[in-house]
C-alpha cells in the first residue's frame, strides 16, 4: 500500500484541535437568552469564512442583537430559527407600522416570513369612530393615521397616504399582536450549516470508499494533491468546531471502522 495512504489516515488522528474557525460556530451578543449567531450570519468585526454575498452582518449594541437595513435602520433580533430560516424582529422604536411603511427588502436577501395582505394607511384631520384602527405611533394631536382595507371607501376627512402589503402572522384582522415582523432568507448561503455538515459527511464517506477500493487493488484514480488538501481541510474543520459541531469522536470511530475493515 502506498505510504501516502497511511499518511492520509494518520493525519486524520493527529489534528490539532485548538484552532476553531468552522462555519457552524455560534456566538451571542450576551450569554443568556440572546440568539445564536452563526452562518449565514456573522457579527460585525468577527472574521467570517463566508464573507461576501452568502452571509449577512448582524451587530451587537451592548447586549442587544441588531440587524441593520439601510431603508429603515436597526431592528432588534429577538430570535433566529435556522431550521425554518426565520428571523424574529422587534422595532426598537416600537412602531411596527413605521417599519412596514419604510422597510424596503428588495435589495436584501430577505422577505417577509408571513403572508402578505394589502392595507391602506389613511391620514385624517379628525378622529374617526373607534371601529377604525388608529395607529398611535404615527398620529399626533393634529392628524390621525388609520389602517383600512383598500376596498373601503375613504372617509371625507381622510386621504390615502400609502397602500402597501403588510405581513400577518395568523389572521387578517388588524391587531398589534397579529403582525409578524418575521423575515426569511432565500439567497444567503446555499445550504445552512447543518446541511453543510451532511454534505461533508457524504464527501468523507465517498473518499473512504475510494481509499478502500485503492487498497483492494480495484481500478480507481489515485489521490492527487488537491484531493489530499481538500480532505485535510474538511477533517480539520470537522474537528475544530465547538460542540455540538465537533465531529472528532465520529471521525475516530469511522477511522477505526475503516482500519478494521
Ligand atoms: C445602542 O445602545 C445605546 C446605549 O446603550 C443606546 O443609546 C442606543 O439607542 C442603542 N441603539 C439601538 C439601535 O438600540
Ligand atoms: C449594557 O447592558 C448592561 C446590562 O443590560 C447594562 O448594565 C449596561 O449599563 C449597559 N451599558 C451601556 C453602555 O448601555
Ligand atoms: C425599493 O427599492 C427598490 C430598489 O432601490 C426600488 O426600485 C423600489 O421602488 C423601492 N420600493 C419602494 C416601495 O420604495
Amino acid at each position: 500500500m502506498p505510504a501516502y495512504i497511511f499518511f492520509i489516515l494518520l493525519s486524520l488522528i493527529f489534528l490539532d484541535t485548538e484552532a476553531s474557525n468552522g462555519n457552524c460556530i455560534s456566538i451571542k451578543c450576551t450569554h443568556d437568552g440572546a440568539p445564536d449567531i452563526r452562518f449565514p450570519f456573522h457579527v460585525r468585526g468577527q472574521h467570517s469564512q463566508h464573507r461576501g454575498h452568502h452571509d449577512y452582518e448582524l451587530h451587537c449594541n451592548n447586549t442587544t442583537t441588531l440587524i441593520h437595513f439601510p431603508s429603515y435602520g436597526d431592528l432588534v433580533v429577538k430570535s433566529i430559527s435556522y431550521d425554518v430560516r426565520k428571523l424574529d424582529l422587534i422595532d426598537p422604536k416600537n412602531c411596527i407600522h413605521q417599519v412596514f411603511l419604510n422597510l424596503n427588502l428588495s435589495l436584501t436577501p430577505f422577505r417577509y416570513y408571513y403572508s402578505l395582505k394589502e392595507y391602506s394607511y389613511l391620514n385624517c384631520f379628525v378622529r374617526l369612530s373607534p371601529s377604525f384602527t388608529r395607529v398611535p405611533c404615527l398620529s399626533s394631536s393634529g392628524y390621525h393615521v388609520y389602517t383600512v382595507e383598500p376596498s373601503l371607501s375613504v372617509p371625507d376627512s381622510c386621504k390615502v397616504v400609502r397602500t402597501i402589503t403588510v405581513p400577518f402572522r395568523y389572521s387578517p384582522y388588524l391587531s398589534e399582536s397579529s403582525f409578524g415582523l418575521g423575515l426569511t432568507w432565500d439567497f444567503l448561503g446555499q445550504q445552512d450549516c447543518e446541511a453543510n455538515e451532511v454534505q461533508r459527511w457524504s464527501y468523507m464517506q465517498a473518499e473512504i470508499t475510494k481509499l478502500k477500493r485503492i487498497i483492494q487493488g480495484l481500478s480507481e484514480p489515485q489521490f492527487g494533491t488537491e484531493d489530499y488538501m481538500m480532505l485535510y481541510a474538511t477533517v480539520y474543520n470537522m474537528c475544530t468546531q465547538n460542540p455540538p459541531y465537533d465531529y472528532s469522536q465520529q471521525l475516530y470511530d469511522k477511522y477505526r471502522e475503516t482500519f478494521q475493515d
